[in-house]
């Protein structure tokens, strides 16, 4: 399932690490890099790649926010509405990017282009509001901020 390159690199990898599950991580990553998510059957195929149960692997995946186990849009927005960016009014900035994507929490828009999700709390509460979209953050979020940055995307 994983391409050969990517094989290569967790041959790679194993050299670095003392245990295949410390592998675990970085093959999720790269599986979820290669396909858009991860699903039953990759976790299945990581299992027998690392000799790792699949109930410890189905539970790293949903532990971690980031690893996604259904397809997303090409934009994955993900809003922080822990404490700090829920006081600082993370839920107006949901609702407004709700009504301009027209989709809701945990949905993803017909074009395939836009997954809007909420996120627990990402280490960027002195910058709160803010989201992630893959690994950019954007932070001190205002309404005009958020419209800009989705027109900046279209
Ligand atoms: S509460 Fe949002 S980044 Fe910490």
């Amino acid at each position: 399932m994983l391409s050969e390159s990517n094989l290569n690199k967790v041959e790679e990898l194993r050299k670095r690490y003392p245990t295949t599950q410390a592998l675990l991580l970085p093959v999720l990553w790269m599986i979820q890099e290669q396909e858009g998510c991860i699903s039953e059957e990759s976790m299945k195929y990581t299992g027998a790649l690392l000799n790792i149960p699949y109930g410890h692997i189905l539970g790293v995946v949903t532990f971690y926010s980031m690893l996604q186990k259904k397809a997303v849009g090409k934009h994955h927005i993900e809003v922080c509405t822990n404490v700090s960016c829920m006081l600082r009014g993370s839920g107006k900035i949901l609702e407004h990017i709700e009504k301009r994507l027209g989709i809701k929490i945990g949905e993803i828009s017909q074009d395939q282009k836009w997954t809007l999700s909420e996120t627990e709390c990402l280490g960027s509460c002195g910058t709160a509001p803010m989201l992630v979209i893959g690994d950019e953050y954007y932070e001190n979020l205002t309404l005009e901020k958020v419209d800009k940055l989705i027109d900046s995307l279209q």
